[in-house]
């Protein structure tokens, strides 16, 4: 069994249910965090250890992998999808140049036995590199220092991830329940393999210790793949409710992003637009082969969490 693991990302959506179930396998971790305080609130009553680092300062990591044997990476710029490049909250600032900081303190520091990074799916060697994507550079920056790194690694690149507390799905959740109709950006026909966190954390768990694992790449999605609007239409159904999808063109969603980036955490732009829209699909076969877990359909996993609203459609 691996000694300390450091989940750097740990108070994010992924990184916290995942320390969440290390400490019920009653395994050796910390937090990594920019605010270990706030990351210790909101992993209330995880009694595990929080630390302070942050990937754009080096110094910081070193002191925080001191005796850490494993690393899991789950960081990305805050209000991602949506880029401010005035505070350096970029994919390139914090994905790519962020995660080599950390694979570089990592090295030095000398007893880390297995880096695991959690990448995105459609990351590959040869894209096109168009500017709308950013995110495929970052990753792929950040993969190869991983890679390059000398450290052994297991890279996943997931598809969408799905939970409880999720930021993206729970907005489909909040319209199906408050809205007269839920509104889609574009014509809903783009596919998606929507992975369930639990599945992901069981992954992740297992590669670990796993030496099959060991400096291998896994794509990693749902065992459906699924349209937009025939997930929504999974949501309309998990909660008894039967509203009409409402479809918003791309072009119309962009033009309308573009007044709130004067906001603080605007909720979309352009680009996240392009992003949240991309059909990026996965093949599970390395992942299932290696590590022999089960994945759960949207339907089943949605009815773990989501309750009936009371009093029908
Ligand atoms: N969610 C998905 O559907 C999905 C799909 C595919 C891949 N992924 C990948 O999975 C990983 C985790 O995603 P997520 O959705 O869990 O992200 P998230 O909820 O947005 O969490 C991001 C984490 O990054 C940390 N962070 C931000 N800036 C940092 C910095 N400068 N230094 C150190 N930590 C920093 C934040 O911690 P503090 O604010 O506490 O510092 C936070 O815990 C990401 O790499 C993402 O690309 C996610």
């Amino acid at each position: 069994m691996a000694g300390k693991i450091l989940i750097a990302g740990g108070s994010g959506f992924i990184g916290s249910t995942i320390a969440s179930a290390l400490w019920k396998a009653e395994r050796d971790v910390a937090v990594l965090s920019r605010h270990p305080n706030d990351a210790r609130a909101r992993l209330a009553g995880i009694e595990i250890d929080y630390v302070r680092g942050d990937v754009r300062e080096p110094k910081s990591l070193s002191k925080a992998l001191k005796g850490i044997e494993t690393i899991i990476s789950c960081v990305q710029f805050p209000n991602h999808p949506v880029e401010n490049p005035r505070k350096g909250y970029t994919y390139e600032k914090i994905d790519g140049e962020g995660t080599r900081n950390l694979v570089e303190a990592a090295r030095e520091a000398g007893g880390v036995k297995r880096f695991i990074y959690l990448s995105g799916a459609g990351v590959r060697q040869g894209r096109p590199r168009l500017a709308h994507e950013p995110w495929f550079r970052a990753k792929l920056m950040a993969e190869h220092a991983v890679i390059e790194s000398g450290v052994a690694y297991t890279i996943f690149r997931p598809s969408w991830v799905y939970g409880r507390d999720d930021r993206s799905l729970n907005r489909f959740v909040d319209f199906a329940r408050t809205m007269p109709f839920v509104p889609v950006i574009g014509d809903g026909d783009n596919r998606v393999q929507p992975l369930f966190i639990m599945d992901l954390v069981r992954y992740v768990i297992a590669a670990i210790d796993s030496p099959r694992a060991r400096n291998r790449i896994y794509e990693l999605g749902g065992p459906e793949t699924l349209s937009m609007n025939e997930i929504v239409r999974t949501i309309l159904k998990t909660l008894g409710k039967d509203k009409r999808i409402v479809h918003h063109p791309k072009w119309f969603m962009k033009l309308a992003s573009l007044p709130m980036q004067a906001l603080k955490a605007p909720p979309l732009s352009p680009q996240a637009i392009e992003f949240i829209t991309m059909e990026e699909l996965v093949d599970n076969r390395e992942a299932l082969a290696d590590l022999e877990l089960p994945l759960t359909r949207l339907a089943d996993a949605l009815a773990t969490y989501l309750t009936p609203v009371p009093g029908g459609p």
